[in-house]
C-alpha cells in the first residue's frame, strides 16, 4: 500500500508554520491584576505562583511590567479595605479599583478592563445583595433585581475613573441591559461591555477565591452561575446578553468548556473571549513543580487550543510569561 495523501509532508520544519491554522499573539491576551487596599506591599498569592496582590501605590508599576511583555490589556480586580452587606466599596468613588484605574489610565497606555461584580466586596461573599430569606442549602442567595441598580452604579464609577471596558461577572439576569442603560445615562455611550455571558459554577475558580478573598461565606453560587452540564443554556445566556447590548461575549472557564467556546463562536458575530481561569493556571504549575509536565509547553498549548476553539481574546494568568516568548 502506497499512500498518495501524506499529511506528513506539511509537517516538516520549514513548512509547518506556513500551514499553521491558528496564531497567538500578545495582543490577544488580557492579564488579570489584583489591587489590594489592605496592604502596603506586594503580597504573593500562594496558589497562583508568579502573581501578587499589589497595593494601589504599586498598580501602575504592576501594569508597566505587563506592558513590557507585549501584553496591552489588563483586567482589574479589587480587594477593598472593608466589606459590607451591599458591597458598597465596589461603587465608591475612592474605592480600591477606582483609585487604581484612575492611576493606571492616567499614567500608562494599557487598555483597562474593569471586572464588575460584588463577591470581593460583600461581607457574605456572594455576587450581589442577599435576598431577605437567603439560606445555605436552599439555592436562593442573591436578590436579582436590587443587584442590577448596584451593578450599574459600579460600572458608572469604574468608567468615571477611566475604565476602557466594563466586564460584568455576577451572572445577574438583566445585568448587561442595566449596565448599558446606566453607562449611557452617565455619558459613557462609547464604553463597551464584555459580558461574562456564559459563566459556569466551576470548581476551577478555587485559587482566585483565595487571591481575591471572594469565597461565599455560606452556600455556593449554583443559583446564579451555570450548571456545567448545560450546553443549550449557554446559547440562551449569550443571546440574552447580545439582545441587551453586549459588545463581546465571554465563556468561563476555558479549557474544560472548549465545546462551548466553539458553539458561541459559531452562533454569534460578536468577539468571543475565554477566561483561562485560576485553577487552569494552578494545575499546570502544580504538575510542573512535581516534574510531571513542562510548564511553558503546556501553557502555550493551552492558549493555542483556546484560540483554535474559537476565542478571539483570552484572559489568562499566563499572559506575561507566554507573551514574552511569542
Ligand atoms: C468574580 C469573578 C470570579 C472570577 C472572575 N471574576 C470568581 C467567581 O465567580 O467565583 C474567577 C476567575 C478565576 O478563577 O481565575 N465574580
Amino acid at each position: 500500500m502506497n499512500p498518495t495523501d501524506r499529511p506528513r509532508r506539511l509537517r516538516a520544519d520549514g513548512v509547518r508554520s506556513l500551514v499553521s491554522e491558528t496564531s497567538l499573539s500578545a495582543s490577544d491576551l488580557i492579564a488579570p491584576v489584583f489591587v489590594d487596599a489592605t496592604t502596603d506591599e506586594r503580597v504573593p498569592i500562594p496558589s497562583m505562583p508568579g502573581h501578587e496582590r499589589v497595593p494601589v501605590s504599586e498598580a501602575v508599576a504592576r501594569v508597566e511590567e505587563i506592558l513590557d511583555t507585549g501584553v496591552e490589556s489588563v483586567v482589574v480586580f479589587g480587594i477593598p479595605e472593608s466589606k459590607d452587606s451591599d458591597g458598597s466599596r465596589a461603587y465608591a468613588e475612592d474605592g480600591v479599583v477606582q483609585r487604581a484605574i484612575r492611576d493606571i489610565s492616567a499614567e500608562t497606555d494599557a487598555y483597562v478592563i474593569a471586572d464588575t461584580c460584588f463577591c470581593e466586596y460583600t461581607d457574605h461573599g456572594h455576587c450581589g445583595v442577599l435576598a431577605p430569606d437567603a439560606r445555605a442549602g436552599e439555592g436562593l442567595t442573591v436578590d436579582n433585581d436590587p443587584t442590577l441598580d448596584l451593578l450599574a452604579k459600579t460600572a458608572i464609577s469604574q468608567a468615571d475613573a477611566g475604565a476602557d471596558m466594563i466586564a460584568p461577572s455576577s451572572m445577574t439576569d438583566g445585568m448587561v441591559g442595566a449596565i448599558r442603560e446606566g453607562l449611557d445615562s452617565a455619558g459613557h455611550e462609547d464604553i463597551p461591555i464584555m459580558s461574562y455571558a456564559v459563566k459556569y459554577e466551576s470548581a476551577f475558580y478555587g485559587p482566585f477565591r483565595d487571591a481575591a478573598d471572594g469565597a461565599p461565606s455560606f452556600g455556593d453560587r449554583r443559583h446564579y452561575q451555570m450548571d456545567p452540564a448545560n450546553r443549550r443554556e449557554a446559547l440562551r445566556e449569550a443571546r440574552l446578553d447580545v439582545e441587551q447590548g453586549a459588545d463581546a461575549l465571554m465563556v468561563k472557564p476555558a479549557l474544560p468548556y472548549l465545546d462551548i467556546v466553539r458553539e458561541v463562536r459559531d452562533s454569534f458575530e460578536h468577539p468571543v473571549a475565554a477566561y483561562n481561569v485560576s485553577g487552569e493556571y494552578a494545575m499546570l504549575h502544580a504538575a510542573s513543580e512535581k516534574g510531571w509536565l513542562d510548564l511553558e509547553a503546556t501553557a502555550l498549548e493551552s492558549l493555542v487550543s483556546i484560540k483554535r476553539a474559537g476565542a478571539d481574546l483570552i484572559l489568562t494568568y499566563f499572559a506575561e510569561s507566554v507573551a514574552e516568548r511569542l
